[in-house]
């Protein structure tokens, strides 16, 4: 079968587990597609080859939980392709979150490709180290779980879950993160971090312009931000390899331990949904 995944990966979390997912597939004879359209030249559906979406029997999605949600450019991005997708085209879901609340994300992503009759075959979350973590990832839980989970697809025929049932699943949040979720989005907005850029330090090196998953960087002798666009992931501080973006990263520890105050940590951190 050809299998298409797409994801977006500010961090390269859900990069490592898309990648963990394509050699689990590949072992077991299936072609394996990766589009991580947080990449120039993917970041609109326009950009890629429709083939790559026509000729999927297979979907794989992934992202990110960020504050509690999936991340917006996924969102749009599936909105305007799914309609390109053979009607035969099945599909399965995955995210990685930090461990406090994987929220709405899969809930929210299945009510999306329910409107666009994508029917769905499981889905998959992973509990993932925050950026300042420098563990190895996946670590051998996390093959486990994904190893797990293609067997589970497999064991199931690849068969669809009724939407109703879908919906039971991904319903799975405490009481605390369901209001919770309704107030992340101002939270995140009051806690973004600035964003600046040494004009000294900077080589011009370009790197932090290609990695940045929105696309949200131009070098105009140094890095220029476009703050609409910005995601606020701080992967551009985290790669200048000059630290030239000056940015105080290490306050991430801090709203994580209050987060963790108020809504403790998820269990069970990994889960299948099948
Ligand atoms: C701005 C921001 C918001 C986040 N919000 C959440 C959250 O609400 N719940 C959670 O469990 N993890 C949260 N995380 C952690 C990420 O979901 C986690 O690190 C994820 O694996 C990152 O994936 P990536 O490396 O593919 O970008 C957040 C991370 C960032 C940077
Ligand atoms: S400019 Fe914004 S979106 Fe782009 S890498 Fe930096 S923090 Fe992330
Ligand atoms: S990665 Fe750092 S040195 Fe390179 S262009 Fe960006 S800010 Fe400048």
């Amino acid at each position: 079968m050809n299998i298409l995944l797409l994801f977006i990966s500010p961090g390269n979390t859900t990069a490592k587990v898309s990648r963990a997912l394509a050699e689990r597939f590949e072992e077991n004879g299936h072609t394996v597609t990766l589009l991580n359209i947080g990449r120039p030249g993917n970041r609109t559906y326009t950009e890629v080859d429709p083939e790559i979406f026509q000729s999927a029997d297979i979907i794989g999605i992934g992202g990110p939980v960020f504050h509690l949600r999936n991340l917006p450019p996924l969102e749009a991005f599936l909105s305007n392709m799914l309609p390109l997708l053979n009607p035969l085209t099945k599909a399965f879901l995955y995210v990685t979150y930090g461990g406090i609340s994987s929220g709405k994300a899969l809930l929210n992503l299945s009510e999306l490709l329910d409107r666009f009759h994508v029917p769905i075959m499981g889905a998959v979350k992973l509990w993932a180290p925050h950026f300042y973590n420098r563990m190895v990832y996946p670590d051998l839980d996390a093959l486990l779980v994904i190893d797990r989970f293609i067997s589970g697809l497999e064991k199931n025929d690849y068969r669809p879950i009724e939407p109703l049932r879908l919906r039971e699943l991904f319903s799975y949040q405490s009481p605390k993160v369901k209001i919770a979720y309704y107030l992340a989005e101002i939270v995140g907005e009051s806690r973004k971090l600035p964003i600046t850029f040494d004009a000294n330090r900077c080589k011009g090196c370009q790197r932090c312009v290609a990695e940045c998953p929105v696309g949200a960087l131009r070098l105009y002798g140094i890095p220029v931000r476009d703050k609409k666009k910005c995601l606020y992931c701080y992967h551009c501080a985290i790669v200048c390899p000059s630290q030239a973006v000056i940015c105080p990263t290490e306050k991430v520890a801090e709203m994580v331990k209050t987060n963790v105050k108020l809504l403790g940590w998820e269990q069970p951190r990994n889960e299948i949904f099948l």
